[in-house]
């Protein structure tokens, strides 16, 4: 989705802009641009396409000015094109600004703003915003901004200059994210935190509806009515940059998957105390889970599968009814939600706009709100009653796989910590589950390793084709839809995925031959009914990848390829059996020569509904 950036110092902005775009362009883009004060004036360029046209093009504008904006753009409101890149000015280029999210009323506000005599060139709804504040500036930028604000509805962060006060940017906030860096007689700005790791790990994250007065000296801080925040909180960030870095690796993505082993640690150690799983620091009760009598939990894209297994596992396990849906449908119905209702929220980002309006919604009628995110000081974050930290690291490619892992090991925790609080439960049993759960990073190691090359050699075979379906049942089934999503998001190869019982009442119609099935194994308990399964699929001609726990019997005649995962509890054995599809859909996407860390269409951050 959208980024922003900008530069305020005695450096020329214009590459700080340009590389702080660059370490946004993980978050999904189709045009670019940036503006720098200089002595003549405000000076921009704009391109539709990826940053290297940008990049080209600012080379031959010689930017020479040390305050600028830039943005990369994720089109809403007008399809992508130069013209509707930002950043976008008012009809007398005095006021340039760039935006993300999206203002509703902009209609309404062209109207009027029209009537007043402005001229608009472009089709999107952040050119509005642009012309208000230049309808409202006499003398101070802060207060024709703050003005412009009141009156705008929606969702958005703006950096805003002025032609007329060289030196400042005026940042604002309400609902989509935006930071401040703070550096050396500069300052930064920007809408994600790796954008400038690598000059500052010191930061101002502004919090819904407050706004940032930058100069390259001085930040102050205000809310939207204009009340100064004389106590505002700096945050260090411990990331370095190189973590945000391909270290090697051809894509984040590959990177990332090899990450997992690490990430799945950082998750557990710091809530395993002599042995066992203490999730106090996260604000959850000793003894929670009598607290509610159902839990719902809601979620987008990748982050609803992890809570789509966790419905199977925390029934199961707990005994407690579990409801799951994603956000954008939850949002907009009457769930039946009271006092005794756990929301659980899951967001890699914390910024999901479908998921800060069901957690909102949930909390409204009385719900209490656990969040699981990976990111500290996000809306969900901060939001939320609870919180577990996923602690996987920044992840960089738009493709979710490592916070995907710690989400559903996040689960596995919640899982066994609620057993602990059971009467009925044998304590040797939660013992065996923590200890099957320290194995995991360990596991995950050992299962890319092994299961690297032959995936390799699947891929080649895969990349030939045009459909590919996957099949599983219970948690099975929902891994089974995390491995189509990757093969789809990333190769653009058509991918689905079915309850492996329910294939043959329609779906089974498109499988022929050579057409591959991946059939998800991993629940050991119900092998020989998703081994029926198979069997019918390989009637048909089908070509067959089967993934499960070593040492399982079967008729080898029906499969062509088989994943062995290592040997655990059938509970947690699924986060080792996601590592294959998540290599078969890297390799499959770079095999079809696919922009694997950006694939066409997606965001990473998705802060519009
Ligand atoms: C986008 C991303 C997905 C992600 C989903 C939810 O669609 O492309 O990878 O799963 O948003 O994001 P969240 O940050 O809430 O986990």
């Amino acid at each position: 989705m959208c980024g922003i950036v900008g530069y305020i110092g005695e450096q020329n902005a214009a590459p700080i802009l340009l590389s702080g775009l660059k370490k946004l362009e993980y978050r999904g883009y189709d045009s670019a641009g940036i503006a720098v004060q200089e002595e003549s004036g405000i000076k921009l360029v704009k391109k539709e396409g990826k940053l290297n046209k940008l990049n080209e093009a600012a080379e031959k504008e010689l930017f020479n000015g040390g305050t600028g904006i830039g943005h990369t753009r994720w089109a809403t409101h007008g399809r992508p094109s130069d013209l509707n890149s930002h950043p976008h000015a008012d009809s007398f280029s005095n006021i340039v600004i760039v935006h993300n999210g999206i203002i509703e009323n902009f209609r309404e506000l062209k109207d009027k703003l029209s009537a007043e005599g402005q001229d608009f060139v472009s089709e999107t709804d952040t050119e509005v915003a642009a012309h208000l504040i230049s309808y409202y500036y006499k003398d101070d930028l802060k207060n024709a901004v703050q003005k412009a604000v009141s009156e705008l509805e929606g969702s958005f962060a703006m950096a805003v200059m002025s032609n007329t006060e060289k030196d400042r940017i005026i940042a604002v906030r309400k609902d989509s994210p935006l930071i401040v860096g703070i550096g050396d007689n500069e300052n930064f700005l920007a809408s994600d935190i790796p954008a400038y790791l690598d000059y500052t790990d010191d930061f101002y994250i502004l919090e819904n509806q407050e706004m940032a007065d930058i100069k390259k000296d001085e930040i102050k801080v205000y809310s939207f009515t204009g009340e100064l925040i004389a106590d505002k909180k700096r945050t260090k960030i411990d990331w370095d940059s190189e973590m945000a870095e391909k270290q090697g690796y051809e894509h984040f993505m590959l990177k990332e998957i090899n990450e997992q082993p690490e990430s799945l640690k950082w998750l557990l150690q710091d809530r395993l105390v002599d042995g066992e799983i203490d999730l106090s620091e996260s604000g959850l009760e000793k003894d929670w889970l009598s607290n509610y009598n159902k839990i719902h939990i809601v979620a987008c894209g990748t982050a609803y599968h992890s809570g789509y297994l966790a419905k199977y596992l925390l029934e199961d396990m707990l005994k407690i009814p579990v409801e799951v849906e994603v956000a954008s449908e939850y949002r907009y119905r009457n769930p039946l939600v009271d006092e005794k209702t756990l929301l659980i929220v899951v967001s890699q980002s914390g910024e999901t706009a479908d998921t800060i309006a069901a957690l909102r919604l949930a909390k409204d009628m009385g719900a209490a709100v656990l969040a699981l995110t990976n990111s500290r000081d996000s809306s969900i974050a901060r939001e939320s009653d609870k919180v577990i930290y996923l602690n996987a690291g920044p992840e960089i490619a738009v493709a979710s796989t490592k916070a995907y892992t710690n989400m559903v090991a996040a689960f596995y925790m919640l899982a066994v910590d609620g057993m602990r609080q059971k009467k009925n439960i044998d304590p040797q049993k939660v013992k065996q589950y923590t200890a099957d759960l320290i194995k995991l990073p360990e596991l995950s190691r050992q299962m890319i390793v092994q299961s690297e090359e032959k995936i390799k050699n699947i891929a080649e075979t895969y990349a030939k084709k045009s459909n590919i379906f996957f099949i599983g049942r219970n948690t099975d089934y929902t891994l089974a839809l995390e491995g189509a999503l990757k093969l789809k998001e990333i190769s653009y190869i058509h991918a689905e995925a079915y309850p492996a019982g329910e294939l043959k009442h329609g779906t089974l119609a498109l499988v022929e031959e050579d057409v591959p099935v991946v059939a998800l194994g991993s629940r050991i308990d119900i092998f020989s009914k998703l081994f029926s399964n198979l069997k019918e699929v390989k009637a048909r001609g089908a070509e067959t990848l089967l993934i499960t726990i070593e040492g399982q019997s079967y008729d080898k005649e029906s499969v062509d390829y088989v994943i062995e995962l290592p040997e655990l509890n059938q509970y947690f054995a699924g986060l080792l059996a996601i590592i294959p599809l998540q290599l078969l859909a890297y390799y499959t996407a770079l095999i079809c020569d696919k922009d694997i860390d950006q694939p066409r269409n997606l965001a990473k951050s998705v802060t519009v509904e």
